[in-house]
């Protein structure tokens, strides 16, 4: 049975932590719900991480919708929360609603996500409003990185602090139904988890978020331009590739691979007749 919004509610009311990774694509999307991971970002970081951009900035729609096709095809439990990009939704309340749309029934997502809390209280409450399930994004939102001067914590001084919490309420009252709390103090997402009556789900925030969101290639060790303190690695797959892709190139030179069981036969008779053709 595939996960809906309830998983994200049972976690307020008690339950389970949500457990939530970031993929791009179909094999990804697989190998995450066979692990049993509640719910998959189709995050616009894949801007960094799958197209090489220094930032999210670039992305566009239709890169979204082509990624999160491919992974609400391998994720057959988890719930798809899918970004919506820079200038999806910034630009009005129809911009948003109908971009919305798209990431749905294009991309095939089960919900959006979008950064931003007071000043977009409105384009949240649209989007709940046409039946589609809203993520706020709120902290440190990667696509004000320019206005925010760099990828900095977010409600170290009193007045960040109150910001993030008039934004947490913002996402609220306008009705999504869990935001991301992304590089903010511990202490502060413990005290604006325990306000909301929706689910937080921290990266950079401290272990007391109703959930956990991670970049599938930080947590994996594949991704190695920037690693943000709040990455635990488990496990080194990075290095296994690059030990992989060496050994292929070292057999290819010495002829070891492809070995006989790689290869297919000709019937020997068939072969002879197509030589003496020759
Ligand atoms: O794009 C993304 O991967 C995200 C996470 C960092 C929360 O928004």
């Amino acid at each position: 049975m595939k996960n809906t919004v309830s998983v994200f509610k049972n976690a307020k009311n008690g339950g389970k932590k949500v457990t939530m990774l970031t993929a791009y694509d179909y094999t990804t999307a697989q190998l995450e719900d066979a692990a049993g991971v509640d719910a998959i970002l189709v995050g616009d970081s894949l801007g960094m991480v799958m197209l090489g951009y220094e930032n999210t900035l670039s992305v566009t729609m239709e890169d979204m919708i082509h990624h999160s096709a491919a992974v609400a095809r391998g994720a057959k439990k988890a719930f798809v929360v899918t970004d919506m990009p820079f200038m999806s939704y910034q630009t009005s309340v129809y911009d948003a609603v109908v971009n919305a749309g798209r990431l749905i029934k294009e991309g095939h997502a089960d919900a959006v996500k979008l950064e931003g809390g007071v000043k977009f209280k409105e384009h949240i409450r649209a989007i709940v409003d046409a039946s589609i399930p809203v993520m706020g994004h709120i902290g440190m939102t990667p696509q004000s990185v320019n206005a925010f001067g760099g990828f900095k914590v977010q409600g170290k001084s009193i007045e960040e602090a109150k910001r993030l919490i008039d934004d947490a309420k913002a996402v609220e009252e306008a009705g999504a139904f869990a935001v991301t709390l992304e590089c903010v103090p511990a202490a502060l997402a413990e005290y604006v988890t325990e306000m909301l009556s929706i689910p937080t789900i921290g990266i950079g925030a401290g272990k007391d978020c109703d959930g956990q969101v991670l970049v599938y290639q930080d947590m994996l060790g594949m991704y190695s331009d920037f690693t943000p303190k709040f990455v635990k690695r488990f496990a080194n797959i990075g290095e296994e590739m690059k030990n992989g892709f060496e050994n292929y190139i070292k057999e290819v030179n010495d002829g070891s691979f492809p070995a006989k069981e790689h290869t297919f036969k000709i019937d020997d008779d068939a072969m002879k007749a197509v030589t003496e053709d020759k």
